[in-house]
């Protein structure tokens, strides 16, 4: 028996932030194999063909320039899903797994209705052997359930006397978003779970044309779903625990930046994942950790779901305290003032919006009557005002009435006549902001809030603005 399956094409389910980046390096890295990137969502793969760059649907550093090396010779974004399972070896499922909004385990569960819809095309299209790999993040067990779709429907054509089989990996994806090219270019590690030999060593040949063999890490299904969900959990953890420490440290003179610089020398600790700041956000560390949770309780384990849940009620907390800050500072009420919001993605170097913490943060201010000036230099405004109006309840509609929000293209337009610059991403060009400039447009007392760290405090107080910096004390 040969040792690998043959691999000539691939194909990747869902074109979104983990597919579009992943499927590029791929392609990259494979000039031989062609690669299919496949989506029901038309506009998105019509973004992904976009000729102008500039106006890809994932901003990434560095992807425009993967894409236009391989796009058009061994890379192709398609909605033709059906021609692409069926000529594909491996077929990755790269699809949305978000949290249920409805039904049992609303909340609080992932809703996995894509993947199932997923497996199900590719139980019916797929010809020959195909390697079906898991790269969405999934519960426990998921492959159980892509199993089942799947060889249940091995040998159902017959009639055409093809014979379709099926191998099923996990192969969870560890990029985070701003960094993705770096991190898919060179992995700490790359995670392969499964029980087919021959599948996995196939998966692994395609890693090991750019990633060392020693990174490409080789377990049982289970233990490479689970680890997933574990590794966010526990970077989620660390951000609430620093987030926790900044608070401490407001009320004792402690400073948070020296705090972290101290417990991340200790190479136990390490020195990543100790930034404070307005809590995490981005569409996976809540999803993930409410899939813990509602897998703990479901194996009927409380204590560890209880555990997990509070990582993320110091999150809410976080998020919720920034914003009472701000008001409080501004003596007691936003009514009539004018707010200037700089930063609205989850983190720098992207244009996702997901869970970004600013979206709860501008709701309560919008909520105490605020007027916000919006500006990030990479979400558009139809973005902002699709995650603001997004939940709306009838009476937190008619409470954010009270307050008004518009959307800026320049920092130093966005602050005049404002009463305080809020930052709350951390975008290089907030650190080099020219204070002098922006103080002679603001009303008085002029504050500057700064839930990231980033600006230059010095410059501004020295400028005569009152300075907010989380987890200090500086006033
Ligand atoms: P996304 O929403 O950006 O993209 C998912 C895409 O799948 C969408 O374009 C959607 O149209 C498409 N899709 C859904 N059902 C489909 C179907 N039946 N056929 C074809 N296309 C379909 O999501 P994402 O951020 O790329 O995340 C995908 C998965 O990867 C999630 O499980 C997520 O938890 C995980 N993940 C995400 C990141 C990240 O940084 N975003 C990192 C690691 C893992
Ligand atoms: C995260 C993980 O880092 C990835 O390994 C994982 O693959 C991905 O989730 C996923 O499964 O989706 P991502 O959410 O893209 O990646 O970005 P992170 O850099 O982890 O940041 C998440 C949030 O935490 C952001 O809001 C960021 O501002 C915040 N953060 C991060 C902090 O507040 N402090 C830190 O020290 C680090």
């Amino acid at each position: 028996m040969e040792k690998l399956y043959p691999v000539k094409k691939i194909c990747c389910i869902g074109a979104g932030y983990v597919g579009g980046p992943t499927m590029a390096v791929i392609a990259n890295n494979c000039p031989e194999i062609e690669v299919y990137v496949a989506d029901i969502n038309q506009e998105r793969i019509a973004g992904w063909n976009e000729e102008n760059l500039d106006l890809l649907p994932v901003y990434e550093p560095g992807l425009d320039t993967l894409i236009s090396k391989s796009r058009g010779f061994n890379l192709f974004f398609t909605t033709n899903i059906k021609n692409s399972i069926q000529e594909a070896d491996i077929i990755f499922l790269s699809v949305n797994t978000p949290t249920k909004s409805k039904g049992i385990g609303a909340g609080k569960a992932s809703d996995l209705k894509w993947i199932e819809a997923s497996a199900r095309e590719i139980a019916r299209y797929a010809l020959g052997h195909t390697i079906v790999v898991e790269k969405s993040t999934i519960p426990v067990r998921t492959a159980d359930t892509i199993k089942q779709i799947l060889f249940s429907c091995e040998d159902i054509d017959k009639d055409s006397r093809e014979i379709k089989s099926f191998s099923v990996l996990s192969n969870p994806e560890f990029l985070a978003e701003g960094t993705a090219i770096n991190d898919l270019q060179n992995p700490d590690r790359v995670l392969i779970g499964g029980d087919d030999e021959k599948a996995v060593e196939t998966l692994s040949s395609i890693y090991s044309k750019w990633i060392d063999e020693k990174k490409i890490l080789k377990t049982n299904l289970w233990s490479s779903e689970l680890s997933k969900l574990t590794a966010n959990a526990f970077l989620a953890q660390r951000i609430s625990s620093i987030n926790s420490v900044a608070a401490i440290c407001e009320v004792t003179g402690a400073n948070i930046t020296e705090v972290s610089n101290a417990i991340g020398m200790d190479s136990r600790i390490g020195n990543k994942f100790l930034k404070s700041g307005p809590g995490f956000g981005g569409s996976c560390f809540t999803k993930d950790i409410l899939n813990l949770v509602y897998l703990s309780n479901f194996y009927g384990l409380e204590r560890v779901a209880d555990y997990w849940d509070q990582v993320l009620k110091i999150n809410i907390w976080t998020r919720n305290r920034i914003s009472e800050i701000i008001v409080e500072k501004l003596f007691g009420t936003l009514s009539q003032k004018k707010l200037t919001i700089l930063g609205f993605s989850f983190k720098a170097d992207t244009n996702d919006t997901r869970d970004s913490s600013a979206i709860q943060i501008c709701k309560n201010l919008l909520e105490e009557g605020a007027k916000l000036e919006i500006y990030d230099p990479k979400v558009t405004k139809e973005q902002i005002e699709i995650e603001l109006n997004k939940n709306k309840s009838s009476i937190t509609e008619k409470n954010i009435s009270s307050g008004s929000w518009e959307y800026s293209d320049s920092i130093y337009q966005s602050v005049i006549n404002s009463d305080a610059v809020i930052i709350l991403t951390e975008w290089d060009e907030f650190k080099n902001i020219d204070w002098s400039r922006i103080i002679s447009n603001m009303r008085r007392p002029a504050w500057l809030f700064d839930t990231r760290n980033v600006a230059n405090h010095k410059l501004a107080k020295s400028c005569g603005l009152k300075v907010w910096q989380l987890g200090r004390n500086l006033i």
